[in-house]
């Protein structure tokens, strides 16, 4: 009897097995087409039981592990000092190396309070790309949001493997065109609103010598961090051998702060931070902390919410979860890539993005492709998907047309470790239907909108 060779399988399995499950809503077309009509075309208002794989977001929908659960068992509820606080602050601590750890609710709650404090009229920051809270928070202070990503990031088509890239020529001669304006330069990774682009750890370190130079900070916006890591472990050179915790930990030690949206990388269904080192600024944001969002040891979140976030930012940088992950968006990309449908290059971590413009070339970027887009796979399969362009970065001119965004893109955002590959393969089929039936869809017009973040609540007509 001769010797089996080795297994060495090509599939990569999810590397957990499901203890608990929750029922996938089948709503019928009619319900859709209804759904859709209540929800005045905008997939924001669609009620969560009326869709059946939702993409919208990656943010918050994660699937909790058991430790996670245990943790949130063991949560310590007390107002101030909590032991589940001191977890969260040791794990975040551990990775960010920052002697300030200040929990918040979300992302944005600490992206309001830094801002908060370091923005202001006549101020600018200067980022890869601003995600849309970001920018916001930037611009509510006072200040300017400036993107300074590589060319090739803004090139849906650019194979770079590093297309979150900040543009360092261009960052050196802002800080000097900028100086005593720029209170921090902010790196987001991965760079969501560029297609879930990572980062490399030598543009990092080259971002960290320009700020030197000009004696500014440099701080990240850290949502997935994790993905990032795992990005330079396998594309940046030199950086194969080293771990994914220690390539997060570097990143984090080049920065003299960051924020985090905790419901990414952090595994949680809800929370944020802010770190760094400076004494002063962490004293005004822990005043303006307590102002909004509670005491130093809880900043809007239960204790609960904090063990289980302690755990999630441990799991997050599991190796064998991040090859799966990185794997899971890939095997969407490169289904759709294989059917001709057009995408965003090279696949992004935590999500795939049509590239909308080439998916509807008979749709003006003024008329909304990727709005377009995003409804009918709805409409189709009940997949919920979110415009990145001209409805999130664009604007209405005085003549009432659209201002187009820089790209048209609709995002396939894959929650963490909820969805199995069969859920992946049908929205697979559905995105290629609907793009062999592409002559079919027209455009769209805004019919009413807020003054910022429209793309929340603003309402939707077929031209
Ligand atoms: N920064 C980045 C890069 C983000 O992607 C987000 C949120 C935030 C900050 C704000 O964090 O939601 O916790 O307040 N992104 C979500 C998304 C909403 O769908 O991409 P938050």
């Amino acid at each position: 009897m001769s010797a089996i060779p080795v297994f060495a399988p090509q599939t990569v399995i999810e590397p957990f097995r499901v203890k608990v499950v929750e029922p996938l809503p089948l709503p019928s077309r009619a319900e859709r087409e209804r759904a859709l009509e209540l929800a005045h075309g905008n997939l924001f208002n669609v009620r969560a039981q009326d869709v059946t794989i939702d993409l919208m977001t990656d943010s918050g929908t994660s699937a909790m592990s058991q430790e996670q659960w245990a943790a949130m068992m063991r949560g310590d509820e007390s107002y101030a000092g909590a032991r589940s606080f001191f977890e969260f602050e040791r794990v975040v601590r551990e990775l960010t190396g920052k002697k300030h750890v200040i929990p918040t609710h979300q992302g944005r709650a600490a992206e309001r309070i830094l801002f908060g404090v370091v923005g202001g009229a006549g101020r600018s920051i200067p980022a890869n790309t601003h995600f849309d809270t970001t920018r916001a928070n930037v611009e509510a202070s006072g200040a300017e949001a400036v993107d300074l990503v590589i060319p090739e990031g803004l090139d849906p088509e650019s194979e770079h493997p590093f297309k979150g890239n900040v543009d360092v020529a261009r960052l050196a001669t802002f800080l000097e065109t900028h100086a005593g304006k720029v209170p921090l330069v902010l790196v987001t990774i991965t760079n969501n609103s560029g297609g879930g682009q990572p980062v490399s750890l030598t543009n990092m370190r080259e971002v960290r010598r320009v700020c030197d130079r000009f004696g500014v900070p440099l701080f990240l916006d850290a949502a997935r961090f994790a993905e990032n890591a795992w990005f330079i472990k396998q594309r940046d050179p030199g950086q194969q051998e080293r771990s994914a915790r220690e390539i997060a930990r570097e990143m984090f030690g080049l920065a003299d702060g960051a924020l985090m949206s905790m419901k990414k990388d952090g595994f949680g269904n809800m929370g944020g931070f802010l770190v760094l080192n400076d004494d002063a600024l962490a004293l005004e944001c822990r005043n303006a902390l307590i102002l909004t969002e509670g005491f130093t040891t809880y900043g809007g979140l239960a204790g609960r919410d904090l063990g289980a976030l302690a755990v999630g930012l441990e799991e997050v940088l599991d190796e064998r979860y991040l090859a799966y992950r990185i794997a899971s968006t890939r095997y969407v990309w490169d289904h759709l890539r294989a059917a001709g449908v057009p995408l965003l290059a090279p696949a992004g971590g935590h999500a795939v993005y049509l590239d909308a413009r080439r998916f509807l070339p008979h749709v003006p970027p003024a008329e909304l492709p990727g709005q377009s887009v995003s409804i009918a796979l709805y409409r189709e399969a009940g997949i919920r998907s979110v415009e990145i362009g001209t409805v999130m970065f664009g604007h209405t001119l005085a003549d009432g047309t659209q201002q187009p965004a820089a790209l048209d893109l609709v995002r396939l955002a894959i929650p963490r470790r909820v969805y199995t590959q069969s859920h992946m393969d049908y929205v697979v089929e559905a995105v290629i239907h609907v793009h062999a039936h592409r002559e079919a869809l027209g455009g769209y017009r805004i019919t009413e909108e807020p003054a910022r973040l429209r793309h929340f609540t603003c309402a939707f007509a077929p031209l």
